[in-house]
């Protein structure tokens, strides 16, 4: 690993400038730069640079970072990956610490995997499973599958490895219930799971003997982290990239058996949702996303959240839903793979199966059924980025026998608050949160006196700020907006803020007042407590003048 302090090092003499320009040509505008967006695309520049804050954002999509994450998006590098690249550009020579922790934790991992494998190659049961389901033997070493033993003889072998049972527990290999230890998977057929990095973090195991729980997966721990992780992407990525797509899909055994069809750009989500968690991973290969999911309800309810996710997030690729209760292993193993090559080549683009899916729901010949039909897709359309929105107002519709300038009339007629919210700026609430980014000193002095609720335009970008999450997009955008100026001290911060209360416990106050629904005294008494705050606020106020 590289070590921490040589990465500090390396980005002490890093310029954002520097390594952005050596990429693409960037514009001086004002005290920022700017560029058409690298990330997305565009005509009008919407990306802008900022030397003194050291970080980029991309207004148009969200895109957003410092140096580092910019090598890694632009060349598609993983974090060290993307040091060892600027180190050499910068020569500058790095320093690497001995095998680290984590290493160790995958040895012991490694060496249980190993003891697994070995257990299936002398486990006949097993292994006549497997091949009747169709996997060659190949695709048992490919995949390392394993078998797990007893509770016991996985715990033996634990210990005489010399292996710490605590480390075990730590790992997720076994389970502690107060002082009693059990293996967490018990005579089942084991699937290793790796990292993105093709480190082993983890194991699935699907039960042979009928047991309740046709599947048990390793638990969330330090290095498993089920919504982030896909399986067999390891594997896959190298595939992902050069076919420019990824087909994801629910099961392991869907996995294998792709593969084994020549599908080797198939990964699975681990019994889990796709989450946002996996969107970098996604992003990253610039990869057409296929989702082939089982035609149950689980399936295309969980078909129709991912496609939602994806398009929302400017994300190619299509639904395949299989009939008849098949499953992707199932096709394979019918001999049906020339049929597959068809449904994933003709997959249903994502966002016309959200709306188509959507449609199906209701009885468009009711004409209330129909006006709540093409609400839920108009909200659905407002998630996608406006040029999406513009091209699918045609598809929707076409969808409802209805005029394009009707769909778009109802539309803008619909504008909601949190569309107006998104495009206005307020500069006050901006300011101050801004401030919280630039003196996380001053922190704990606001959040005494002030919480996102008071917010009526920037709620979320408060709450992000208090929780310190100053790498999100839209935090990253208020830092570069040149027009959002922090206050200079605490004592004017002070000042402003005692203003914005005043002003805020004003309103609540001409609320509580036109309120019809309380009883007089519950009004009396919410009208002295603002009072009072007001009092109590101008009282600081003055003070401070005097
Ligand atoms: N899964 C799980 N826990 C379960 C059932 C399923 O974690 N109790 C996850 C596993 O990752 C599994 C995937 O969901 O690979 C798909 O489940 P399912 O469709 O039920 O699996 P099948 O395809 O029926 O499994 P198999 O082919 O092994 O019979
Ligand atoms: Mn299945």
């Amino acid at each position: 690993m590289i070590s921490n302090e040589s990465i500090e090092q390396l980005k002490s003499r890093l310029d954002i400038i520097d390594v952005v320009s050596s990429y693409i040509e960037l514009r001086k505008s004002g005290a920022n730069f700017k560029a058409p967006c690298p990330f997305h695309d565009e005509k009008s520049p919407s990306f802008v640079v900022s030397p003194s804050k050291q970080i980029y954002h991309c207004f148009g999509c969200g895109a957003s970072g410092d140096s580092i994450s910019f090598v890694m998006d632009y060349e598609k590098l993983n974090y060290p990956e993307a040091i060892e690249k600027l180190a050499s550009q910068y020569n500058f020579s790095l320093q690497y610490t001995q095998a680290s922790k984590q290493k160790k934790h995958s040895k012991l991992l490694q060496k249980l995997s190993e003891y697994y494998q070995t257990l299936l190659t002398h486990n006949n049961q097993a292994l006549t499973y497997l091949q009747e389901r169709g996997i060659f033997e190949s695709s048992i070493e490919k995949f390392e599958l394993g078998y797990a033993p007893s509770s016991n003889q996985t715990i033996e072998f634990i210990q005489k490895n010399m292996f710490s049972t605590a480390e075990a527990v730590e790992l997720g290999a076994i389970g502690q219930q107060d002082t009693r230890l059990y293996a967490r998977f018990i005579e089942r057929i084991i699937f290793p799971i790796y990292s993105v990095s093709a480190h082993l973090v983890g194991f699935g195991g699907r039960t042979i003997s009928g047991h309740q729980a046709k599947y048990v997966n390793s638990p969330q721990t330090k290095i498993f982290n089920k919504s982030r992780l896909l399986y067999a992407y390891h594997l896959a990525k190298q595939s992902i990239y050069a076919k420019k797509e990824i087909i994801i899909v629910e099961g392991y055994m869907d996995v294998i058996m792709l593969h084994q069809a020549g599908f080797t750009q198939a990964v699975a989500t681990l019994g889990t949702a796709l989450t946002s968690e996996h969107l970098p991973l996604i992003r990253k290969s610039d990869a057409k996303v296929i989702l082939a999911y089982d035609g149950d309800n689980a399936g295309i309810n969980a078909a129709i959240k991912a496609s939602k996710m994806l398009s929302a997030s400017g994300i190619d690729g299509g639904v395949v839903i299989f009939k008849d209760g098949l499953d992707p292993a199932d096709m394979v193993h019918h001999g049906k793979s020339q049929e597959l090559v068809t449904l994933f080549r003709h997959a249903h683009p994502l966002i016309e199966f959200v709306i188509d899916t959507i449609i199906l729901h209701y009885d468009l010949k009711n004409p209330k059924d129909k006006e709540r039909a093409l609400q839920e897709v108009l909200s659905y359309l407002k998630t996608l980025s406006p040029l999406l929105q513009e091209e699918y107002q045609i598809y929707t519709a076409s969808k409802f026998g209805l005029n394009p300038a009707f769909v778009k009339i109802a539309k803008s007629g619909n504008m909601n608050k949190t569309d107006f919210k998104s495009s206005y700026k307020d500069i006050w609430e901006l300011s101050i949160i801004k401030t919280i980014l630039v003196h996380p000193e001053f922190l704990n002095q606001i959040i005494e006196v002030i919480d996102p609720g008071q917010f009526r335009f920037h709620a979320q970008e408060l709450a992000l700020a208090i929780k310190g999450e100053v790498k999100s997009s839209i935090l990253m955008a208020v830092l570069v907006d040149d027009e959002i100026i922090p206050f200079e001290n605490y004592e004017e911060l002070k000042k402003e803020l005692a203003t914005f209360l005043i002003n805020y416990y004003n309103k609540e106050f001409n609320k509580v007042q036109l309120q019809q629904d309380i009883s007089f005294e519950q009004k009396a008494f919410k009208i002295r407590k603002i009072r009072d705050k007001i009092a109590i606020l101008k009282k600081g106020e003055s003070n401070k003048e005097n």
